[in-house]
């Protein structure tokens, strides 16, 4: 099962991710966590600076670092993006990706949550990337450059929109839904 989260900053990606992980049992992939456990490394100096100015890691440097963890041995049995595919070039690297290994994309699970909501749940969280401006650049890059892969999704038939402003529990329950009725309607 390959299955993408797509959301704004603090939708609750990673923390739904880590919850299906272990319910499905597979791989999760952040590229915001892989980059941040770089930091000590060129690439993850170089990537580190686009981070703290809230913006988009260029599209080459996420691939690479895709291609790369999903060679792993624990993606054979699925796996979780989260954080990516962010823009359309990488959403298409991941088509290819995924066709070269014979494990199509099954789903896309959009997690809705109102901006202030949103805004609230980062100030009080404090990463590095959490500061106020930092914090509206990364919503203005989420518009400009990922929300255009609602609709990519959307004409593929594999979207579902996910309600996220609840309580983790039950945001987590929306999701077990949409994925159970995935996985059985795969296997008619
Ligand atoms: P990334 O690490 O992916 O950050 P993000 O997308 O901005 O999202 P967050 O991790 O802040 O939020 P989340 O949706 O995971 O929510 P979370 O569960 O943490 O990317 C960081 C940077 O790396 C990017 O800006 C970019 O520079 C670079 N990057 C990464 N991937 C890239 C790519 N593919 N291409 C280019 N650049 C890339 O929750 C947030 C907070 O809310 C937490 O404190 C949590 O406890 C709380 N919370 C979660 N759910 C709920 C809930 N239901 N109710 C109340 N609080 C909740
Ligand atoms: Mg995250």
């Amino acid at each position: 099962m390959r299955i993408v989260f797509l959301g704004p900053p603090g939708a609750g990606k990673g923390t739904q991710a880590q919850r299906l992980k272990d319910y499905l049992g597979i791989a999760h992939l952040s590229t915001g966590e892989i980059l941040r456990d770089a930091q000590d490394t060129p690439l993850g100096q170089a990537a580190g600076r686009y981070m703290l100015a809230g913006q988009l890691v260029p599209d080459d440097i996420v691939v690479g670092i895709v291609v790369e963890r999903l060679s792993e041995k624990d993606c054979e049995r699925g796996c979780l993006f989260d954080g990516f595919p962010r823009t359309v070039p990488q959403a298409e690297a991941l088509d290819r990706m995924l066709a070269e290994r014979g494990m199509p994309l099954k789903l896309v699970l959009a997690i809705d949550v109102p901006e202030s909501d949103l805004i609230a749940r980062l100030s009080e969280r404090g990463r590095p990337d959490d500061d106020p401006s930092t914090i509206a650049e990364r919503f203005r890059q989420y518009t400009a450059l990922t929300q255009p892969l609602i609709d990519y999704y959307r004409g593929r038939g594999i979207l579902r929109q996910i309600d996220g402003a609840a309580a983790p529990n039950e945001v987590f329950e929306r999701i077990r839904n949409a994925v159970d009725s995935t996985v059985s309607s795969n296997s008619h």
